[in-house]
């Protein structure tokens, strides 16, 4: 009995995420992290109380509910349907959540958009391209955005090739694998008596294709930071590679 859920490289959405064992393996992804990283950043960027901000592929909601509390209005969006429906139990009037693809842009604008926690790359080239265009498209003439990715270096010099976790009695085996272009994890357990073999295919991106892929948009790199310490990005040695963008005023 095998119940499988491999996806292609080219699906437009990854279903691992939807997964509820995405939530198990990862449970320890916490609401610490994000708020140490949230309280850092917010106080970096200096935006005003009562900014609109989106996060973008918000997965539970975890930056999104840390951010309302400093005192800001948040929407977090996320193809996930049940990582958004964990989210919405949180919301208030200022924190919100909704099922949205992060590459179709909305009517309104906002005065910085998020995208946290390597949310970028999971589709071609040309879909990365549209999630900047609708980043840029988010926001107000002015406005920043922040994409905190992995840093290519790092991930290829560390990377462990098999891996076994145990959460909730369920052994996942996680084998990972860096092709030309994207780095592959594949996770494969059971429980129940069910088998389950999941992919992750994220895009191989550095800093310079970043640089690449922006000087197609109107967005200008104001500051790279290589942790959430926000220490000085060092493409050999930091952990992450985080993005903080300005949008060219459009006259
Ligand atoms: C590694 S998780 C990070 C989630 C969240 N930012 C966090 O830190 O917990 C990546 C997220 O990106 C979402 N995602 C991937 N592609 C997306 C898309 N095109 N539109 C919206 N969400 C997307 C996934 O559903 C998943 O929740």
């Amino acid at each position: 009995m095998s119940k499988n859920f491999n996806i292609d490289y080219k699906d437009d959405y990854n279903k691992w995420f939807d997964s509820p064992y995405y939530h198990i393996l990862y449970e320890n992804r916490d609401h610490i992290e994000a708020k140490n990283f949230i309280e850092k950043i917010i106080k970096y960027l200096k935006l005003d109380k009562g900014s609109k901000i989106l996060d973008a592929a918000c997965g539970n909601g975890r930056h999104s509910i840390e951010i309302e509390k400093l005192g800001y209005k948040v929407l977090g969006i996320d193809l996930s349907k049940n990582s958004i429906k964990k989210a919405q139990k949180n919301e208030n009037k200022n924190l919100n959540f909704l099922i949205h693809d992060i590459s179709i842009p909305f009517e309104s604008e906002f005065d910085a958009v998020f995208n946290l926690f390597t949310s970028f790359g999971y589709h071609t080239k040309k879909k990365d391209l549209d999630v900047l265009y609708a980043i840029e498209k988010n926001l107000k003439n002015g406005g920043i955005g922040v994409i905190d990715f992995f840093n290519i270096n790092k991930v290829k010099k560390d990377l462990i090739e098999n891996e076994i976790i145990i959460k909730r009695n369920i052994k996942f085996k996680i084998t990972r694998k860096i092709h030309k272009d994207y780095i592959k994890k594949s996770i494969s357990f059971y429980d129940k008596k069910k088998e389950y073999n999941f992919n992750e295919k994220v895009n191989n991106l550095s800093l310079d294709n970043f640089i690449n892929y922006l000087s197609k948009t109107n967005l200008e790199i104001q500051e790279v930071f290589g942790d959430y310490d926000l220490n000085p990005f060092n493409s050999k040695k930091s952990s992450r590679l985080i993005i903080v963008l300005k949008k060219i005023p459009v006259k």
